[in-house]
């Protein structure tokens, strides 16, 4: 069995190639979809999942719960969840405000730091590694743990030439 083999890599170099990989990869996602996101401090994990978020329509959702800055709500196209696993304890404290309800919503699922809390996601995530090459580069390696994940590399690639 391979893992963590890249499957695809895209380089942007600045935000607005960035922005333009958030609407091909919104594009891509599906209903129930876990996305990892990782990389260190600054990488632009954040950056990602508001262009996604941009490029689906959403709107951020003001939930008055004290689980709202672990969980970022959005409803566009599709529901988008934004989770935060640095600011996490740990997989209890995730599954505690909620997790599980996400992981199986029809929403998709964007995680930062991820695998502080990977014993709790699906195996079957879209991996995103994000690499600052420069002051604006930034590199996104992508890799597919299962079927699921290995649709959305197959549509990026298709909206990627
Ligand atoms: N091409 C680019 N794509 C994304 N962000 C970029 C790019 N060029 C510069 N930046 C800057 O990099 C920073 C990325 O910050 P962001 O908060 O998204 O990082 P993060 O990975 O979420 O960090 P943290 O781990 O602290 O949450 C922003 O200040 C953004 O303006
Ligand atoms: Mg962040």
């Amino acid at each position: 069995m391979l893992l963590n083999v890249v499957d695809l890599t895209f380089r942007a170099a600045d935000q607005s190639a960035t922005a333009r990989f958030g609407g091909i990869l919104a594009d891509a996602l599906k209903p129930g979809d876990v996305v990892s996101l990782n990389g260190p401090l600054g990488a632009g994990k954040t950056r990602l999942v508001q262009v996604v978020a941009a490029a689906l329509g959403c709107r951020r959702q003001m939930v008055n719960s004290p689980t709202f800055v672990l969980i970022q709500e959005y409803d566009g196209r599709l529901p988008l969840y934004h989770v935060d696993a640095y600011r996490l304890k740990d997989s209890d404290e995730f599954l505690e405000i909620g997790g599980e309800e996400l992981l199986e919503s029809d929403g998709v699922c964007l995680i930062e730091w991820a695998d502080r809390i990977a014993d709790v996601l699906p195996r079957d995530l879209l991996r995103i590694e994000i690499t600052p090459t420069g002051e604006t580069e930034r590199e996104f390696k992508i890799t597919a743990a299962g079927p699921r994940s290995r649709t959305i590399v197959e549509a990026l690639k298709a909206e990627h030439h």
